[in-house]
């Protein structure tokens, strides 16, 4: 049996639907309740709260874990107890590249080093997804404001995301390895627009913010050294930031989705 914490995101929702749709027993973990596939055991949790997971992790073999909650030891102490054998962190780019400022992902690929299980580690870069942020606003005005609109970086599908933890889940093999995951190739804010706009078939305005009022947007949902990291990342990246890693084709066997696949297969949530 799996457990996928975060079940009821992006990433978390996706896993599920391709673990049930492999056969997979999958127990799906959250604060929120969801529609989740039929045969899917759900179960209210809070990663904040490891002893409360207990339940879910009873007779479990595997577990998707996700960077929430302040103690990861505990909650992979919890893993074990259940029967936890192999565990696959979803963390973030940003643990490798700027630790200093995303010390909550790094402090969890430490617990996760050190858990005694078989582990891997997702490192994804920025998600496609994160163009839901200007849902309301190309809605209401065909409009989309971000810093930085032609500084490129290669975001990702949360889908691949998906698709690659459901293999290291399910496959032998990936044990000690940290896979660094992008798309298959940079895109600007601008483009990233535009790409929106074609899967309308009616143009979005870009309008580009400065710094600070991204900063003062960002801070109302991140906390300060997470914003800090992501505006450097976004307007002054670093290398290993703007490249392209091969890591989701080795796994997959094929290119990752581009942002224009994405926003085609989501322009009803920019309609
Ligand atoms: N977006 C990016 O660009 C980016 C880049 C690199 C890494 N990441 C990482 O990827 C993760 C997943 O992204 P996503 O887009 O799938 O996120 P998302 O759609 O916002 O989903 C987050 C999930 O986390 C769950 N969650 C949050 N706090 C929790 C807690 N204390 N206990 C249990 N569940 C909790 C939420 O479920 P409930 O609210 O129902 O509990 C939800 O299912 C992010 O949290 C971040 O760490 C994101």
């Amino acid at each position: 049996m799996i457990v996928v914490t975060g079940a009821t995101g992006n990433v978390g929702r996706r896993l599920v639907e391709l673990l049930t749709a492999a056969g997979e027993r999958v127990t799906a973990v959250s604060r929120r309740t969801a529609e989740l596939p039929a045969g899917v055991r759900q179960v209210r949790g809070d990663l904040d709260d490891p002893a409360g997971l207990k339940d879910a992790f009873d007779g479990a073999d595997a577990l998707f874990l996700l960077v929430a909650g302040q103690d990861p030891q505990a909650i992979l102490g919890a893993a074990r107890a259940g029967g936890v054998r192999r565990v696959v962190l979803l963390s973030s780019q940003g643990a490798g590249t700027r630790p200093e400022f995303y010390r909550h992902p790094a402090a969890f690929e430490d617990a996760v080093r050190r858990s005694g299980l078989e582990w891997t580690i997702l490192r994804p870069g920025g998600f496609h997804s994160n163009a839901y942020a200007w849902a309301e606003s190309i809605r209401g005005g065909r409009t989309a404001a971000a810093p930085f609109g032609d500084v490129g970086l290669p975001t990702i599908d949360p889908a691949d995301i998906a698709e690659v933890a459901a293999t290291v889940l399910r496959e032998g093999g990936h044990a000690g390895r940290v896979y660094e995951l992008t798309g298959p190739a940079p895109t600007t804010p601008r483009e990233r627009a535009a790409a929106i706009g074609a899967a309308l078939g009616a143009p979005v305005r870009f309008a580009e913010q400065t710094r600070e009022e991204a900063r003062a947007q960002m801070l109302q949902f991140m906390p300060e050294q997470v914003v800090e990291g992501t505006l450097a990342i976004l307007g002054e990246p670093l290398d290993a930031e703007r490249q392209v890693s091969p890591d989701v084709e080795r796994i997959l066997g094929r290119a990752p989705r581009s942002f224009a696949d994405w926003a085609g297969r989501n322009a009803a949530a920019f309609r």
